[in-house]
């Protein structure tokens, strides 16, 4: 295999992997793991990260399901952000994630917390407030909650909860988990602690307060960056430790003191790294662009090469063909700013996100951009935000991207009947002499399943526009059904969106569009004609039944049960024209006497959960262990990633 020819900018990772007799250099990986350098001739460009720690004897992280959807496997990754000079901690699945997308970054796995003899706080606390059972799934757990601690040392109750949304136990019930994890936890006042005022209520705005915190929920806080700003809730001068909030949690077991949290101990970014991102570095594994041209360049001399962003869908499917990409062409928007770019043209009233910005940096930019928009303005930006709420685990959405999801064209895909519903344009790019460039509707987008107007052996998704703000009388809402609501794929989800005339109270437009209903995202013809042209005042009296456009539905629908399916698809038309039209009667009262029933508009939400264990301890004898809540002894090598499983006496070859 000889490398092409090609003129590719500066930093362009272009070095593909060569046969041994090649005369070429051979490639090689840099990268740091656990605070140490690791420097890789020739990796395969198949290993996954996991297949790689796991087989130099790091066997703390495990592998369960193997396709990104228990956490079992968990690491942070940590890389060094050019353009905002920050540096950034994701949890990834190492199980899905590529070696060789590690180029560069900072691997952090179980083993580089503590030991038995000297954990982690986040160790120490699951292992003694009995977080651990079979210990299976635990180091998964344990780098998900210290990955939340990497970016966010104080974090709310809600917010720990939902930084488990990517792990499973079996054993626990996840109570003793949370307990555990909570202890971590404090509470917001969005009270500046040195001024006394809140951002809006004329004070600067203080560090717990959601807006001052980076715009990317996985760069670390300024503080914790060595040499960075200060923080209010210092308490030196110098800047050190933070004090903690004791937590509110109950310790079934009171005599265990459990050691404080101090962020500054955590092992830091090598600088080594940042240097390297500055300055390019060594040649990666596979072909990684750092400019959009480069991009269409390889696009063009390797049709069949496979693109890669998150590999959350490219990596399941190796696995379950059992195949391998030769070539691949790995797109990353901290490679490629512009395929991250977030752009507002005020003129026109449209905004545009790069087609591979990751769904995590998607959605908090919706839920941030929006706080001080009027709530009839926010429409577009929080049905978006609500389809990614419960969109896979923490994990999958650090590194899944939005260009990857509608390529994959899946008739169950989260996003795709909002993007139909919004009306979202997408814009594909190519090369020929020059760059080429055009906007396709969604809704036009999906030709069969999982085939898409895109050529893939051309063009490259560059990114998605919709109108920014809703006005006056627009809704458009979205709704997932699932087997559980956390971490699934949907059974059946659907968007809608209406307008309605401000002073008639007239529909003059409306859009449905359902997943999981056929081959391909679908819009829904009859129902969105029903309304339009009707009054709020008609329709809501009339919210019927409408099964005309699933009459092709049969046992041959991907996923089967379609009876089932019918039934949710015309009860998700309704929730979502419910909503739609009760938050128009909240404005306009005066368009009909119907009043929704507010349990038919309401969302079903996670609250915090509480749990508690009593047990009779009155006939406990002094002497054993009856009624004591003692940790079990494996619990702290468990947490540790130091309890040996049979999978990680002989580390499986694939
Ligand atoms: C555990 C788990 C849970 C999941 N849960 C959900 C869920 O709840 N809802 C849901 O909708 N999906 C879900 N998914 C699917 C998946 O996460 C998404 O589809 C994701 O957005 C894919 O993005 P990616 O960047 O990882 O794509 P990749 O796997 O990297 O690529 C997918 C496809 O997109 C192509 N591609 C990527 N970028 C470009 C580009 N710029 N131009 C052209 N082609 C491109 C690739 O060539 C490939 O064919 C889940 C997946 C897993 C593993
Ligand atoms: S092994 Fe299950 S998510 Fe990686
Ligand atoms: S799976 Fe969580 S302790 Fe067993």
């Amino acid at each position: 295999m000889t490398i092409p020819s090609l003129a590719l900018g500066s930093g362009t990772k272009t070095v593909q992997y060569t046969a041994p007799q090649d005369p070429l250099q051979p490639s090689t990986l840099l990268f740091y793991l656990n605070g140490r350098k690791a420097l890789l001739t020739q990796p395969p460009p198949d290993l996954t990260l996991l297949q790689y720690i796991r087989s130099i004897g790091l066997t703390g992280s495990k592998l369960g399901c193997g396709e990104g959807g228990c956490g079992a496997c968990t690491v942070l990754v940590s890389s060094y952000d050019l353009a905002t000079q920050a540096i950034r901690h994701i949890p990834v699945n190492a199980c899905l994630s590529p070696l060789a997308s590690v180029q560069g970054k900072h691997v952090i796995t179980i083993e580089a917390l503590g030991t038995s003899a000297n954990p982690h706080p986040v160790q120490e606390r699951i292992a003694q407030m009995h977080g651990s059972q079979c210990g299976f799934c635990t180091p998964g757990i344990v780098m998900s909650m210290y990955a939340l601690l990497r970016t966010n040392p104080r974090p709310t109750e809600e917010e720990i909860e939902e930084a488990f949304d990517g792990n499973l136990c079996r054993c626990t019930g996840y109570r003793p988990i949370l307990d555990a994890a909570k202890t971590f936890s404090v509470e917001k006042t969005g009270v500046c602690c040195k001024s006394g005022k809140g951002a809006d209520n004329g004070g600067k705005g203080c560090c717990m307060d959601e807006g001052s915190r980076a715009q990317d929920p996985h760069m670390e806080e300024a503080k914790y960056q060595r040499g960075g700003g200060g923080c209010c809730k210092d308490t030196s001068a110098s800047g050190g430790a933070p004090e903690l909030i004791p937590s509110k949690v109950q310790k079934i077991d009171s005599s265990f003191q459990y050691q404080p949290y101090d962020p500054s101990r955590e092992l830091i970014f090598p600088p080594a790294l940042i240097l390297l991102a500055k300055e390019g570095g060594h040649g990666c594994t596979w072909y990684h662009p750092h400019s959009l041209l480069d991009a269409m360049r390889l696009r063009k001399l390797h049709p069949t090469a496979r693109i890669i962003a998150g590999n959350t869908e490219v990596g399941v499917e190796m696995r379950a063909k059992r195949s391998r990409e030769e070539i691949s062409i790995y797109l990353s928007a901290d490679a490629i700013p512009g395929l991250g770019k977030i752009d507002v043209d005020e003129s026109q009233g449209l905004v545009s996100f790069g087609g591979n910005l990751t769904l995590d940096r998607f959605s908090h930019h919706l839920f941030t951009t929006v706080v001080n928009w009027p709530a009839y303005e926010r429409e577009h930006y929080m049905v978006l935000h609500e389809a990614l709420k419960y969109f896979a685990g923490r994990q999958i959405r650090s590194v899944a991207t939005l260009a990857g999801n509608l390529a994959t064209a899946s008739p169950i895909s989260d996003l795709s009947p909002v993007w139909m519903a919004l009306d979202a344009h997408v814009e594909l790019g190519w090369l020929d002499i020059t760059i080429h460039k055009k906007w396709v509707p969604i809704r036009d987008f999906f030709l069969g399943y999982r085939k898409t107007l895109l050529n893939p052996a051309q063009e490259l998704i560059l990114s998605f526009r919709i109108r920014q703000k809703s006005r006056k009388g627009e809704y458009v809402r979205t709704y997932k059904v699932s087997r559980r609501k956390d971490d699934d794929i949907a059974l059946v989800n659907a968007a809608v969106s209406l307008k309605m005339d401000e002073k008639t109270g007239t529909i003059s437009s409306s859009y449905v569009a359902y997943g999981g209903m056929a081959p391909v995202p679908l819009k829904a013809e009859a129902m969105s004609d029903v309304c339009v042209g009707r009054t709020v005042d008609e329709v809501s009296k009339e919210l019927a039944i409408f099964l005309d456009d699933f009459s092709g539905i049969n046992l041959g629908t991907p996923g089967g049960m379609p009876s089932y399916r019918l039934v949710l698809a015309v009860s998700l038309y309704h929730r979502l024209l419910a909503q739609c039209l009760s938050s128009h009667l909240s404005y306009f009262p005066e368009h009909s006497s119907v009043r929704i029933p507010h349990d038919l508009t309401q969302g079903l939400e996670a609250r915090v959960s509480r749990g508690a264990q009593s047990y009779d301890s009155s006939g406990a004898e002094k002497e054993d262990a009856h009624g004591e809540a003692v940790a079990h002894l494996a619990a702290m090598k468990q947490t540790c990633g130091e309890a040996e499983y049979l999978d990680d006496q002989t580390p499986p070859i694939e």
